[in-house]
Order: structure tokens, then sequence, then C-alpha cells
């Protein structure tokens, strides 16, 4: 099975690409920390699994497609995970994110979920072979106050994915979206605040990965925070802007 992943370096990724490390397996490493993704390299090997690493920005559209195809024409992808992220939002003196924020939130978690699927989608579709995993967040259901542009971003790679699986499923193509709760993470430690059911990342790599292996359409993770705000996106929104305002969080850059 060949993979590739997207902000492998460290978090989710890392852990994924462990979790998937085996004989048989080659896995491509995308990220811009050289010395992390060595490491992560490192440990998949050790596990039997082959690997290539990116050193690529995935805002940068031009060369996602330069690597992926080189890639894809070594080693055919069976399985694509866009999962680099970056997070932002209201900091204690108030600041919000801002357009250049919000641009940096937008580019790197939306338009770097599409700069991986895109090129990939022909590839797949001539071989009517492949799956495409995208790690949305649970914040794509609603809206919250602390932040919005963040949200914005993870509910675009949820309608993106949903779309894509729509679209591609004559094809031999499988699309898994899936949204996560909090877990602890680089990403996680910029925010202060009550993060209610909170998962160790382990779990939360485990879980993750059984729904990628199992081609799962959409996953909500953990399930009972997921109908909640499912819920509560269907209230009223003078009701669910107060009860959603009720849990805040601070984002220390
Ligand atoms: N942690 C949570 O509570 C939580 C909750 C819901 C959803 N998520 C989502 O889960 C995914 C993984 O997050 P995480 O918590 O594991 O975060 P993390 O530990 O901060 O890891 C983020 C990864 O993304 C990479 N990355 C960021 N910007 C990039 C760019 N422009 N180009 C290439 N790689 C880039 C980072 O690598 P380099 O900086 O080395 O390039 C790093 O490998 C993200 O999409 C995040 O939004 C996280």
């Amino acid at each position: 099975m060949n993979i590739v992943i997207t902000g492998a370096s460290r978090g989710l990724g890392a852990a994924l690409a462990e979790r998937f490390a085996a004989p048989g397996c080659d896995i491509g490493l995308i990220g811009r920390d050289a010395a992390a993704l060595a490491a992560v390299a490192a440990r998949c090997v050790a596990q039997g699994a082959t690997t290539r690493v990116g050193l690529v920005d995935v805002r940068d559209g031009a060369a996602m497609a330069g690597l992926l195809g080189e890639w894809d024409a070594a080693k055919p992808i069976d399985l694509a995970i866009a999962n680099a992220g970056v997070t932002g939002g209201r900091q204690a003196d108030g600041t919000m994110d801002g357009i250049a924020g919000a641009r940096r939130l937008v580019e790197t978690n939306l338009l770097g979920a599409m700069h991986l699927a895109e090129p990939l989608i022909p590839l797949m579709q001539g071989r009517r072979r492949g799956a495409i995993g995208l790690i949305s967040s649970l914040a794509a259901l609603r809206g919250m106050p602390d932040h919005p542009a963040y949200c914005a971003s993870k509910a675009g790679v949820l309608a993106y994915g949903e779309g894509l699986r729509a679209a591609l499923r004559g094809d031999g193509i499988t699309v898994s979206v899936v949204l996560p709760g909090y877990f602890d993470t680089a990403l996680d430690a910029h925010w202060t605040g009550a993060k209610p059911l909170a998962l160790p990342l382990a779990v939360m790599a485990d879980r993750v990965a059984a729904a990628l292996r199992a081609g799962r359409g959409r996953c909500f993770i953990p399930w009972r925070l997921g109908l909640l705000l499912r819920l509560l996106a269907l209230l009223p929104s003078p009701l669910g802007d107060r009860l959603i305002g009720l849990q805040r969080l601070t984002y220390r850059p």
C-alpha cells in the first residue's frame, strides 16, 4: 500500500504514519521540518515500511502537484491523507485573526487539502482505485466565537470532502472526511480553556486510522461531541449563539 500524508512531521500526521507503517507499505511524508520528518521516517522504517520525504509547503499548489506527480509515477498512491493544519483565533488581548491570519488558515487548511487531492484525482480515476482522507474538525459543524476563520477553513474541508465523495462514487475512489474533537498536540497547545471530551493523541490516531482503513465516508470523533454540535447547529441562531458562547478559548500564537 502506498500512502501520502501531509503534516507528517508531528502530531496526528506523524502518529498516523506510524500506525500505517508496516512491511510492504510505502509512506510519503510531507511537511516543512526536515529534521522532524527524518525522525518520523526512521520510526516508520524501523517498523518495516519504506518512506519518501517531501519538504513542501501545502500552500504551494505547483510544488505539491509536481511532487505528487513524481511520487505517483514511481509508486501509485493508494491513500492520500490531507492532515496539515494550523490554527488561530482570539488572543488574550482580544485580537482576532484579521485578514492575513484568516488567509493563512484558509490557504493551509482548505487549499492545502485541495492541493493534495486535486492532482491525484485524475490519476486515481484512471486506475479506478484510490482513497482520499481529509482531516477536518468538529469545529466545522458550528462557527465558534473564538476562532471563526479556523471554523470556516474546516467547514470548507467538510463541504469539499462531502462533494468529492458524491462526485467520485462511481470512480472506485473512496473519500473519507474525519472530524476530530480536541486532542493533545502542538496545535492544541495554542489554546487555553475548557476542551470537552478531549482525547489523548494516541487514542485519536487509533480512531482516525481505523476510520480511514474502513473507508468511512464521514466520522465524528468523539461522536458524542459531534452529535452535540450538530444539534446546536439546528437551533435558532440567538439560542445557538448563546449556548456556543459558553465555551470560550484563548489563542496564544
Ligand atoms: N489538535 C486538535 O485538537 C485538533 C482538533 C481538530 C482537528 N485538528 C486537525 O488535525 C490536523 C493535525 O493537527 P495536529 O493537532 O496534529 O497539529 P500539529 O501537531 O501542529 O501538526 C500540524 C502539522 O501540519 C504541518 N503543517 C502546518 N502548516 C503546513 C504547511 N503550510 N505546509 C506543510 N505542512 C504544514 C506541520 O508541519 P511543519 O510545521 O513541520 O511544516 C505539522 O506536521 C490539523 O488539520 C488540525 O486542524 C486538530
